[in-house]
Order: C-alpha cells, then structure tokens, then sequence
C-alpha cells in the first residue's frame, strides 16, 4: 500500500484496509523499517516511504519479477548453509522455486571445493522438475550460463559454465539432481554471482572479479535477481520446447573458450587442443594437433592464456 500511494497514507486508511489495530499497522510499519525501508511517519499526514530504498527480501524479489515458472515460489534465508541444500530440503516445493540467501556460511562449488558468499553477492538456487533425462541435465547449466551472461555487460562464458568478467570468474554455476537412472526427480541449479563485492583475499583475487570492481558500480540486488530470473526463465523455456539446440547460436557467440588454446586433462592424461565448437549435445569439440575433432564431455578444460586458474 505505502508503495503504490503517491503520499502520505495515514495509518486509519491503512487500518481500515487491512482489517487491524493502529498498534499493529504502527508494529508492521517498525518491521518493514527492519528490513530496510524508509518510512517517514508525521502524526498528522501518516506515513510516507521512500520508493528506492534498496531492499533485499523475497517481496522485492518478487516485486520486479516478470515470470511464469521461475520464482513462483521464492524463499528467502537471511543466512543459510547453502542455497543448493535448502532447495534439497524442500524438494516438495513448486517446479520453478528459487532459494535465495543473503550469506550462506558452507557455500560449496564444484569439485568439493568452498564458495566464499558474504553479504555482497547473490546467490541462490533453482528448483527444477523438467522432463528430460539425467544425462541432459548438464545442458540446463550451460542455459544458465547463459541467462546468466546474457544480464551482465561484457561477460563471456567460459565453457561449461564459469561467467568471466575481464579475464576473471564473476559466477559459477554447480548443479545436482536426484534421479533413477534414467528418471529424474528433481535438479538444483545453484548460481553464485559476484556482485556488489568489493575485494577478494589476495588468494582469489586474481582469479575472481566482481561487477562492482570492473563497473565501478553498485547494483541493487533484487532489481539484478529478478533480471537474472526473468534471463533464466527465457532460455530455460526454449530449452524445454526445442532442445539446446535453440540456445546454441547464442551460447557460441558468448562462449569465450572458441578459437582458444585449451589444455584437456583425460584420465590423468594432459593434452593441448583447440577449441572449436560446442555441439547441440554440449560437448566442447577440440581440434587436435592432427587435425581430429573431439568431443570433450566432462573433466577439466583449462583455458592456457586467458585466465589465470585451470
Ligand atoms: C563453482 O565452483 O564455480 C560453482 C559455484 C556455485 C556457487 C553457488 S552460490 C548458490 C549455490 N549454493 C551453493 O552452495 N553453491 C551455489
């Protein structure tokens, strides 16, 4: 109410509306205070709110949110383990549910290793319930990527799905499911994007970025979720209806990893190649130095020249 009213809104008006005490609307009014909001009360006029404040909750998620499947259902934790487990926990929850976290304290990545998410970054998770089979879940990362690269200026994808900014990662992307073998239950995306992050230890910040550091700018963090939901959702749908095959042409075009020399290692094998296209099935295909082509699956592709970290 505060924020569709062009003034003033005095709190008889807002009591009467809703049905409550004065106390109570004066009691909620402190809580949305809490959470952020400005709201100037004069005990003649009412209350009055500040319509840009920048607020990070599940309403203002919500609010600048266009979309039909993704983020019917958004839960929002001011702290959590990780946004990845929460999704699991609740995997009775709508096809489409998202799990945002302001911190998450054991935030993972891929590989096992830590995911450092303090206050300044965005990270949350996608609860997906697709029909398609397990091995064709990989590719929703790939559609991730790029949604997500597709929201950030300048970004590129580094095949599979680490988003660079400036020669550094500025979000990765871990996703899991629970399947039978060839029945899927449910997958979680989990998507960790380096915002608002002023500084990495000095044991990152070669390798990391953020969109503050390159932009110089703050970006306040539901209008960006939103963005990066509405992304998702466009790219994911046309995934469902045609395959990644309709994503493809866009992939290629932000896929940095082309053209470039990169290192596969194969069981404890490594070798050098260039890349040169992903297929419609995802696979990066290399040339090798005799000129065959190759599917890569899975396994680690470093990228020799163009970052500093394999
Ligand atoms: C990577 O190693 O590149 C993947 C990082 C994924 C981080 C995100 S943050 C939200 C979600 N919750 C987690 O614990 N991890 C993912």
């Amino acid at each position: 109410m505060l924020l569709s009213s062009d003034g003033y809104l005095s709190g008889e008006d807002i009591s009467e509306a809703l049905g409550v005490s004065r106390t109570a609307v004066w009691k909620h009014i402190n809580k949305l205070r809490e959470e952020g909001y400005k709201i100037t009360s004069s005990t003649n006029r009412g209350y009055l709110i500040e319509k840009n404040a920048e607020v990070y909750s599940a309403f203002e998620i919500k609010r600048n949110l266009h979309t039909e499947l993704i983020g019917r259902e958004i839960y929002f934790y001011d702290e959590t383990l990780s946004t990845n487990a929460a999704a699991k926990d609740c995997r009775e929850a709508a096809d489409g549910a998202v799990f945002v976290a302001v911190n998450q304290t054991g935030g993972r990545g891929r590989l096992g290793r830590s995911w450092v998410s303090g206050e300044d970054g965005v990270w949350f998770s996608l609860l997906l319930k697709p029909d398609i089979l397990p091995a064709e879940v990989s590719l929703i990362t790939l559609v991730a990527g790029l949604a997500v690269s597709a929201v950030i200026d300048g970004a590129g994808i580094k095949w599979p799905n680490d988003i660079i900014l400036s020669g550094k990662k500025v979000c990765g992307i871990l996703t899991e499911m629970s399947s039978e073998v060839t029945s899927l239950n449910y997958v979680v995306c989990g998507i960790g994007i380096n915002l608002n992050i002023k500084e990495f230890p000095a044991e990152l910040s070669d390798k990391a970025t953020s969109v503050y550091i390159e932009t110089g700018k703050l970006t306040p963090k539901a209008q960006f979720l939103a963005s990066v939901l509405e992304s998702f959702e466009r790219y994911y749908l046309i995934f469902l209806e045609k395959g990644f095959d309709g994503c493809i042409d866009e992939y290629r075009k932000k896929c940095i990893t082309l053209g470039k020399d990169v290192s596969i290692v194969r069981n404890g094998e490594s070798f050098q190649a260039k890349a040169v296209d992903v297929s419609p099935a995802g696979e990066l295909i290399i040339e090798r130095e005799n000129g065959d082509l190759e599917a890569v699956f899975s396994g680690e592709v470093s990228v020799r020249g163009l970052l500093g970290y394999s």
